[in-house]
């Protein structure tokens, strides 16, 4: 089951096979045996080159934080189509405070995001889910417990202007996840944690977004519900050509999916590589993967 109508299907498809998403792939794999890029310039210019030429998300020289407190300095980003982008980084590093500022939650000082050649810099979060196809899944639940999984699914759609494309869009959802669609009648309080992390993901999926920014998916489930998240955001960046910006604490796994990696410390890009190249740099092993 395929989330997008026949006329977003067939779009997608010519978009399959146009050069931009061949490059970056070919760039992404080019660079699997060198090493992490770790200055300035040279680090957006490898971004560059792992993005592709018409990257989805370009972000120049972020700055962003919370009132007077400046908690990102200059981040640049770039992620292409189908391609999932993971930052690593120590607690308070600045992560969450990235995918905030694009999603319109934090304060920008400066700088500039782009999503699909627009400029979405100063776009609130209502007008960057519906005008730029931004979604994003946040740290810390956001469900309602004691509505049913159905009516949670459907406040994805709430800046539908029509309810029945909502509903719609939801049957899609359950189409796609029978695991879901068995669970609609029940409240989302009676879902295990691992569900409701899942079903917080499918509800940011019914407004068919281009670029999805999640916030430590994992954080907190065992082993087998992060192999479904894990699974899922696979087959979103395979077969949907999502893209997808993460920060994700399991570095091991994440970087194991990741095309681009970028490890934030003090609200700065410190390190850009494919995610097999962070692996297998013995500083990102020493700091996140306990090695
Ligand atoms: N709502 C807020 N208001 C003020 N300061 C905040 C707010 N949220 C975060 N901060 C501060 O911004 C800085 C960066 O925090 P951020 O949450 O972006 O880090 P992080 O890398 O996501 O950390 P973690 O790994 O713990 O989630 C920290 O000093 C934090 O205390
Ligand atoms: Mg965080």
């Amino acid at each position: 089951m395929n989330l997008q109508n026949p006329h977003q299907q067939r779009e997608r498809r010519s978009i399959r096979s146009s050069r931009d998403a061949d490059r970056a792939r070919s760039a992404v794999r080019t660079g699997d045996s060198a090493e992490p890029t770790k200055h300035g310039e040279a680090m957006r210019e490898r971004l560059d080159a792992l993005a592709g030429d018409a990257p989805v998300l370009r972000v120049d020289r972020l700055i962003a934080g919370y009132g007077s407190k400046e908690t990102v300095s200059g981040v640049d980003l770039r992620l292409g189509r189908g391609q999932l982008l993971c930052l690593l980084g120590p607690n308070g590093a600045g992560k969450s405070t990235i995918l905030h500022a694009i999603f319109g939650l934090a304060d920008i000082r400066g700088g500039r995001v782009e999503v699909g050649g627009r400029n979405v810099t100063r776009l609130g979060p209502n007008a960057k889910l519906r005008e730029a196809g931004i979604a994003c899944v946040l740290q810390g639940s956001s469900l309602f417990p004691d509505m049913t999984v159905e009516r949670n699914l459907w406040l994805g759609g709430y800046l539908m202007r029509d309810r029945a494309d909502a509903r719609q869009a939801a049957e899609r959802i359950f189409e796609r996840y029978p695991w879901l669609a068995s669970r609609r009648n029940d409240p989302a309080r009676a879902l295990a944690s691992g569900e409701r992390r899942l079903l917080e993901l499918a509800r940011a999926l019914v407004m068919q977004p281009r670029l999805l920014l999640i916030d430590e998916p994992s954080m907190g489930l065992g082993a087998a519900f992060s192999d479904r998240i894990f699974e899922m955001l696979h087959d979103l960046r395979d077969r949907d050509e999502l893209s997808i910006l993460m920060v994700e604490q399991n570095a091991k796994r994440a970087l194991a999916l990741a095309d681009i990696g970028c490890v934030v410390a003090c609200g700065e890009i410190a390190m850009v590589g494919t995610g097999a190249e962070l692996l297998g740099d013995p500083a990102v092993g020493r700091l996140f993967l306990g090695g």
